[in-house]
């Protein structure tokens, strides 16, 4: 197997999930990697390991690098088992290692593994020296788990992130100049795990600005290492954890018996015959993560269901739910939708709209059974007007 060398004495010693097609329910249409690294110097340090079907094949990329008995630290720099699952296989491996970790993680560790392993617990600013290289940690509560933390090898101005600027791909390529699909994949990922931290995410870009530190290469714990510019990365954070947007509009919908889908179409002609930039999203025919990564930077987003029982579709309902809980920023909403006997689904989605932090044109578009020309024209109508608000901001 060929050696990943990041730097001198370091190298990724992770392992390359290609078949992974779902992530706690994310949709992954290009698998994943679980990035390890592995830091030779006068001590040697593991950061983060592997998910644990995959620890051999990690453990046979550090033997053919060290002794894994000579590892003096394993860092875990996040609990969530995609990173932390080898560890009890590592720290029997490691024999004489500490694990170290924030207070937090040293609590998730425990109770994941019942673990009672010889343990380092660490904070902001806090540093181990290896030798020619130090590790300096920097605690990042909600980034995305309460035990999150950055480590940093000032020597090497290397920033080792976990989570944080990672993407679902897998690659014969570690670095992102070996790989044309890491941005897109970075927004997916950004979309679908840290949306809802965005908040924080400008909090710790300003910190990491005031720390002064200086970034050559972002290696995350998954998908490839930033190494080309990592700044194009920081930008791309910087603008989504910012809410920016461009000018595009969301039509995503459900339907029973096509009159959702017809009114959806109505609002997608009129914002194409104003000129807009539109997407027509069905529910059950689209991953929910590959929707949410429309979403990221979509400016307005229109949302349809029929009424079933006085409420949301089922299907809609799902979506409006893990929509909600993604709380992305500076969107505007809006609803349309049929009934038979009585309404409820528009007012339903509104709610939820609402509830997801966009601001809602009210009251929607509701029609009865199968649109009419006139509720048609004013679909139509609708989406023109979509797509001038958009233009004219
Ligand atoms: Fe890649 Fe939060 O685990």
């Amino acid at each position: 197997m060929a050696k990943v060398s990041l730097a001198k004495g370091i190298y990724w010693v992770g392992a390359i999930d290609w078949e992974l097609r779902d992530f706690h329910g994310y949709h992954t249409p290009r698998g994943t990697t679980y990035n390890s690294y592995l830091i030779v110097d006068e001590k040697i340090a593991l950061v983060d390991t592997v998910k644990a079907p995959f620890f051999e094949e990690m453990l046979e990329r550090i033997k053919e690098i060290v002794d894994p008995g000579k590892i003096d630290y394993i860092i875990a720099n996040h609990v969530e088992i995609d990173h932390s699952g080898s560890l009890p296989m590592m720290v029997k491996e490691a024999g004489r290692a500490k694990v170290v970790s924030t207070q937090k993680g040293k609590e998730g560790l425990e109770r994941y593994y019942a673990a009672d392993w010889p343990s380092l617990v660490v904070k902001t600013g806090d540093k181990i020296e290896l030798g020619k290289n130090s590790l300096e940690f920097i605690e990042a509560p909600m980034l995305h788990w309460p035990d999150s933390m950055f480590t940093y090898v000032g020597e090497e101005e290397l920033l080792l992130p976990n989570d944080g600027f990672g993407q679902h791909l897998a690659t014969t390529g570690r670095f992102d100049d070996e790989a044309e699909e890491a941005m897109e994949e970075a927004a997916r990922y950004y979309a679908n795990i840290l949306m809802p931290f965005s908040s924080l995410i400008t909090r710790m870009l300003k910190k990491i600005g005031e720390m002064n530190l200086k970034i050559k290469m972002i290696a995350p714990s998954h998908g490839v290492i930033w190494r080309s510019d990592p700044s194009r990365i920081i930008e791309a954070y910087t603008k989504w954890a910012a809410g920016e947007t461009g000018e595009k509009i969301l039509v995503i919908y459900d339907t029973m018996w096509e009159s959702t889908a017809i009114m959806a179409r109505a609002i997608l002609k009129g914002i194409m015959d104003e000129g807009g930039e539109a997407k027509l999203l069905h529910i059950r025919h689209s991953e929910w993560s590959d929707i949410i990564k429309e979403v990221l930077d979509a400016r307005i987003v229109l949302v349809g269901s029929p009424t079933l029982h006085n409420g949301l579709f089922p299907p809609v309902a799902g979506f409006l739910t893990y929509l909600k809980g993604l709380k992305s920023k500076g969107k505007i909403g809006a609803a349309f939708g049929s009934y038979g006997w009585s309404g409820g689904a528009v007012q339903k989605v509104n709610e939820e709209l609402k509830a997801a932090g966009m601001e809602v044109i009210e009251p929607g578009l509701s029609f009865r059974f199968r649109p009419d020309k006139g509720e048609l024209d004013r679909g139509h109508e609708f989406g023109r007007e979509l797509a001038g608000r958009v233009k004219t901001r």
